[in-house]
């Protein structure tokens, strides 16, 4: 009699392996499972099987992509043009919003389930647009001694966001000194001028009142 195990039955007990294995995982459906949601971001996990397609959706926002479980996922748009995201295990992406109107599904035809965590940014509060200088710094004396002192540890273009009096911008300019900040006498007398011609808060009443 013969010991001889056919190829056939090896690849049947394979086969039920497998089967038992994705069973054991527990996920068989595509699906979203909402993580939780805040006034920044809301947080949900996507489980896309194969052949199992997310359906016909949009986003309105931005949306970082963690992925837990990659692989090529495809975006069909409604017009039927296809782009394919190679999404890496371990790896984060961006997503931005998409155009008005346009819906697409996900659809994952490798045979091996993608799994991914997205958070979608909400729209900032209306107040975070408003009263806000552009940052940038504008041409002017002095500006070249502020990108060279001020460049070191931030972006000096961190000086935009405020505006403040001569006194409160030198006492900013000590602060700076003290973290380390080097530059010469003239460098810091130059930054001063500029800061508070550029960047200052008009607080010439107070100047004037006497108490
Ligand atoms: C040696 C490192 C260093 C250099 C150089 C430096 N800074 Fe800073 N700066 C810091 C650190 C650290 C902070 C954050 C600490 C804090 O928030 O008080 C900071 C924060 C600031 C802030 C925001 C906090 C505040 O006080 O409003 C401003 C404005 C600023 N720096 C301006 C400047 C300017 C102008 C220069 C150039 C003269 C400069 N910095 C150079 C280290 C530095």
């Amino acid at each position: 009699m013969s010991h001889r195990v056919s190829a056939g039955f090896v690849f049947f007990v394979l086969s039920c392996a497998i089967v038992i294995a994705q069973e054991r995982s527990g996920t068989t459906a595509t699906q979203r499972i909402p993580q939780f949601e805040n006034d920044s971001v809301k947080v949900w996990k996507s489980v896309i099987v194969p052949n199992g397609p997310l359906t016909l959706h949009r986003h309105d926002h931005g949306r970082t992509i963690v992925v837990l479980a990659g692989g090529d996922l495809k975006v069909v748009k409604e017009s039927g043009e296809t782009t394919v995201m190679h999404w890496e295990t371990g790896k984060a992406y961006w997503l931005p919003p998409d155009p008005p109107g346009e819906m697409h599904k996900d659809v994952n035809d490798t045979g091996k389930t993608i799994e991914v965590m997205v958070v979608e940014m909400k729209a900032p509060p209306a107040s975070a647009a408003v009263d806000r200088r552009p940052a940038v710094l504008p041409d002017g004396p002095g500006k070249s001694a502020v990108l060279k002192v001020c460049s070191e540890c931030h972006a000096p273009e961190i000086v935009a966001a405020a505006s403040r009096t001569r006194d409160d911008w030198a006492r900013t300019l000590g602060d700076m000194a003290q973290y380390g900040a080097q530059g010469t006498e003239e460098d810091f007398t130059q930054i001063l001028e500029y800061l508070t011609k550029y960047f200052s808060k008009i607080d010439a009443l107070k100047d004037r009142l006497i108490f």
